[in-house]
């Protein structure tokens, strides 16, 4: 091995990881850092890696790109894990595997590597990735063979050689972030009753949040998010926007004890403002766009890519193939969506659409309905016709069924006996 490319955020641990890969394997260390938006970029990054050691410093801004091509796709798949984690981190691993691979080819170096730990989903999804993207390249990951360093030990490791250390304070937790949202884990979140301390929140209510609600209106076109209030936003400011605005109303707060693909469960806190609100409003377009086959049959096509995703499996043919079907799928999803943001919640107030199946003239109870009611008579008899044959050849329901009168408090009261029948005399 002569040269690796590092994934390098600025943190200590890389900080420490470039050193490390240069003394104990002798090799050159080119860094990538990759803005993902979020506040996921920080400042003076370069320098450090240089005084770490670096060859050369990368840094790309891939912010559209991981809104676009990552956030997108999963948005209009429905693709939540676990009905509860809307997969910022699991979203921007295979975009950053992309890019070290790119970088790699791009030096003629002959691995990559990360600053993952050897029990999370972050090491799966980097070494896979890449392994999908280029096999030839070697993947290491210093926190994983041998670099297991405390943080105290961390600092004195960097500070002998120079290596501008990050003036941050020992936070409590453990910290991705993106601009899809913030993943918190560790201290005192391990354990899964302890409510999560204030200071885990930095996105979702801050100060506090206003008395009154705010109302957004976000614009669809084929499941994907392009307006904001009536007017065109580019993706970026969209996502931005609405986790400001979203996060002051304490909008997007998950707190989840979540399966990890190695095995464990984790307990896990999430800010995500806009994916939360974009999620729902998605939901509610497809509800007015998409048949009920359809919204029943990507529930299925919702969990697998929601897996998959999570599993670090972008790359597979599977995967791509989902994400083919959603895409084609969400053609008629467009249209427009009110939100209601109050105290944490973000409630669909509204939603139309020119390629909405609802049609007033069938629903409604009032004057103009155009719903056939005689209709109804024929098309229950022969929908319920199963279950009379059922009971007709197994013996009705009532034979397996706990009654319910005998059990219950009844109050009989009389009224007017019905008269007895008049006969013509
Ligand atoms: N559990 C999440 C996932 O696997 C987030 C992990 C984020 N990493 C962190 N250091 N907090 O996608």
């Amino acid at each position: 091995m002569r040269k690796v490319v590092l994934a390098y955020s600025g943190g200590l641990d890389t900080s420490v990881a470039v050193a490390w890969l240069r003394e104990t394997l002798a090799v050159e260390v080119v860094t990538l850092t990759v803005d993902v938006g979020g506040g996921s970029l920080r400042d003076g990054v370069a320098d450090r890696a240089i005084s770490a050691g670096a060859s050369r410093a990368y840094v790309v801004d891939a912010r559209r790109r991981f809104v676009e091509d990552f956030c997108w796709p999963a948005l209009q798949a429905d693709a939540v894990y676990q009905g509860a984690y809307p997969l910022a981190t699991a979203l921007a691993r295979p975009l950053i595997a992309q890019l070290l691979v790119e970088i790699a080819q791009r030096e003629g170096a002959d691995a990559v590597a990360h600053g993952c730990t050897g029990k999370g989903n972050d090491q799966v999804r980097f070494d896979v990735a890449v392994k999908a993207l280029d096999p030839t390249l070697e993947v290491v990951a210093p926190m994983r063979v041998g670099m297991g360093l405390s943080r105290d030990e961390e600092i004195d490791y960097a500070r002998e050689r120079g290596i501008d250390v990050p003036v941050t304070h020992a936070s409590p937790y453990s910290v991705d972030v993106n601009i899809w949202g913030r993943s918190i884990e560790t201290g005192v979140l391990e354990d899964p009753w302890a409510a999560p301390p204030a200071d885990v929140y930095q996105w979702t209510a801050p100060g506090h949040a206003p008395a009154t609600p705010t109302e957004v209106t976000i614009g669809f076109e084929g499941g994907i998010p392009t307006s904001l209030d009536g007017s065109p936003v580019d993706p970026v400011a969209l996502v931005e926007r609405l986790n400001s605005v979203a996060g002051q109303h304490g909008v997007g707060r998950i707190d989840h004890v979540e399966d990890r693909l190695v095995g464990i469960k984790s307990r896990e806190i999430y800010e995500a403002p806009a994916a939360v609100v974009l999620h729902a409003a998605h939901r509610a377009l497809e509800g007015l766009t998409l048949s009920k086959e359809q919204l029943r049959f990507n529930r299925v096509i919702a969990d697998e890519l929601a897996q998959s995703t999570y599993d670090g499996l972008w790359f597979s043919a599977l995967h791509r193939d989902l994400r083919g079907y959603v895409a084609s799928a969400q053609r008629v999803v467009g249209g427009d969506v009110r939100v209601r943001l109050d105290h944490g919640t973000a409630a669909i107030v509204g939603r139309r659409s020119d390629a909405s199946l609802y049609d007033r003239a069938l629903a409604t109870y009032d004057q103009g309905d155009l719903f056939d009611h005689a209709s109804a008579v024929g098309f229950i008899a022969i929908f319920g016709l199963p279950l009379r044959t059922e009971a007709a050849r197994q013996g009705s329901a009532w034979r397996w069924t706990k009654p319910l009168l005998a059990e219950l408090p009844v109050e009989v009261t009389d009224g007017a006996q019905v008269p007895e029948p008049t006969t013509a005399s």
